[in-house]
This record gives structure tokens, C-alpha cells and sequence, in this order.
């Protein structure tokens, strides 16, 4: 297949020494992927985690796999169909993980491909490099559509602050590879909302401050995407709330609830946990 470099002689992983945060029982990996390569590349910080090898594992996992098939059925397909992207239409998932949402969207017809600086799961190799999001291993303008789902607020980030001038090559990347008219579709915790699933413990929750933190508002996410159009995404489909279904803590009114904030104004506001934004480049 065109461009698409082999996962397991290209990758390696370097492991830093102890830092702050490690210290703390964080795992945090600094990576150098492949031949695209950059000299910076992101650091990524993953809990429950202890070595790459076990990043790959937990990710690759049926469970995993599954979760991120169900999703890309369940919302990221809606998403697309709603933004005028219709099979066979070419998406890249920038930041893949598993890879798993590239093969349900290649199963339904999309020409889609993935790019993760970690290995993703065997079915998806095929369709994925390994490499950095800050140095995309495609071609201008390849794309109708770009989606990164939880991937922005780990690019550049040293968890001392906020994110560094990574995340804007992050951004000029996605822009790069989608055509004109084509859209980039990003989820990620909303920095004005005091709590995200990036912590520890029975319910993985982390309390951030909605002051300083490297996660990122709506507003921020726009001013990385100067030129396009934005939007906002719904709610529906993407969350399975499984660990609060493991507490039997009822999830059909916390569905309901995060409904409200598929409403454009509650969806930029301090209020809305999870930010589901969309841009579209100019023509
Ligand atoms: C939280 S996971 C999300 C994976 C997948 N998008 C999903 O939603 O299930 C973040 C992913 O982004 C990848 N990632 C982080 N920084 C990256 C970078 N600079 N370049 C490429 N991939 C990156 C990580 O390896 C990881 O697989």
C-alpha cells in the first residue's frame, strides 16, 4: 500500500529516567518514531501503563479493540455521515491507538488509513504507520476528513503547564494532509471543566484546575485551526460509561445529561465535560 511503512522495524521507544510525575506512579514515555521522526517529539502520559510494551498490550487488548469498533460505529460513523463524509471518502485517524477505528471505517467502506507513534493491533497494521503526528507520514491534501480522538492534550506536554508550540505543528500536520473543504473532527477533554478520565483509581477521574492545565477550552482548539469553520459534535455513541455500569450507577440519565451539551453555547461552556469539535478548511 502506498506510503506505509513497516510497524515493526521502523518503531522504538525510548524510556526516560524518573521524573516528577513518574515518581508519582505516572508512566511517562517519550518517544522517537520511525523514520518521520521528529527531533521533539511529543511526550505521551498514560496510566496504568508501566513499559511500551505493556502501552501496546493494554491497547491491542479485545477489550480495547472492541470498545473502539463499538465507538466508530456508534459515533464517529454518525459524525462523518453528519459532516457530508460518505464512504468511500479518505479519512486518516491521526493518533489511532489500536487502530481499530480504521478498520471499522475501511469495514463500511471508507478509504481510511492511521497513523499512531505506538504499534497498533494486528488486524489494523495493514492500514497504519508508525509514526509522529508532528511529522505526518501522507501526502497534502490526501484527506476528506482527519479525525484525532484523545490525542491533542497529550501532544507537547510536560504536565508542569500548559502544552508547548508542539500542539500548533500538531494542528498545521492535521490541516496539511485534509483537502480544502474537508474537515478534521477532534475530541478532548474541555480544560474549563474541572475533572477528565486522566487520573487513577476505581473511576480513572483526574481533578484538573480549569485555570492552568494542559488540557485545552474550545477557544484554544479554534485558535489552532485559524481560517475554518467550526463546529461542535454531540455526545451520542461516544461513551459507554462502563465503569460506572460496573458500580451499577445508572448511565441512561448521565446519557441523557450529556445530551444537553450537544447545544452549541452549553458545549463551549465551563459546564460540558468533553469537547467534540469539528473544523473545516477553507476552499
Ligand atoms: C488516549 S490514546 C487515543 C487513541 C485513539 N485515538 C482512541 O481514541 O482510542 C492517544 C493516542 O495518541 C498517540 N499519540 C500521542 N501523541 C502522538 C504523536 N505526537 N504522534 C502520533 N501519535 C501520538 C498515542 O500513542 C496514543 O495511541
Amino acid at each position: 500500500m502506498h506510503n506505509v511503512q513497516s510497524p515493526s522495524t521502523e518503531h522504538r521507544l525510548i524510556i526516560t529516567g524518573p521524573t516528577r510525575l513518574e515518581r508519582r506512579g505516572w508512566c511517562i514515555r517519550e518517544s522517537n518514531a520511525g523514520v518521520h521522526s521528529t527531533p521533539r517529539e511529543s511526550r505521551y502520559t498514560m496510566l496504568s501503563a508501566n513499559s511500551a510494551e505493556s502501552w501496546v498490550e493494554y491497547y491491542a487488548s479485545e477489550h480495547e479493540c472492541a470498545k473502539a469498533n463499538a465507538r466508530t460505529t456508534n459515533w464517529t460513523m454518525p459524525s462523518l455521515r453528519s459532516l457530508g463524509v460518505l464512504p468511500p471518502a479518505k479519512v486518516a485517524s491521526i493518533g489511532c491507538g489500536n487502530g481499530m477505528d480504521v478498520v471499522a471505517l475501511r469495514d463500511f467502506g471508507y478509504e481510511a488509513q492511521g497513523v499512531d507513534m505506538h504499534e497498533v493491533a494486528p488486524p489494523a497494521r495493514p492500514w497504519c504507520h508508525i509514526g509522529s503526528g508532528l511529522d505526518l507520514p501522507l501526502v497534502d491534501g490526501e484527506f476528506d476528513a482527519v479525525i484525532s480522538l484523545e490525542v491533542i492534550e497529550h501532544v507537547g506536554v510536560d504536565y508542569d503547564g500548559k502544552g508547548s508550540s508542539d500542539r500548533e505543528r500538531y494542528a498545521a500536520e492535521l490541516m496539511r494532509v485534509v483537502r480544502p473543504g474537508g474537515v478534521i473532527v477532534l475530541a478532548t477533554p474541555n480544560r474549563f471543566f474541572p475533572v477528565d478520565e486522566h487520573g487513577s483509581g476505581l473511576l480513572q477521574v483526574r481533578f484538573h484546575s480549569p485555570f492552568r492545565d494542559s488540557t485545552l477550552t474550545f477557544g484554544e482548539l479554534r485558535q489552532l485551526f485559524p481560517g475554518c469553520e467550526v463546529g461542535n459534535l454531540g455526545y451520542d455513541g461516544y461513551f459507554m460509561l462502563e465503569k460506572l455500569s460496573r458500580l451499577h450507577i445508572p448511565v441512561s440519565p448521565i446519557h441523557l445529561l450529556l445530551k444537553a451539551f450537544n447545544n452549541r453555547w452549553l458545549h463551549q461552556s465551563a459546564f460540558n465535560p468533553h469537547l467534540f469539535v469539528w473544523f473545516r478548511k477553507a476552499i
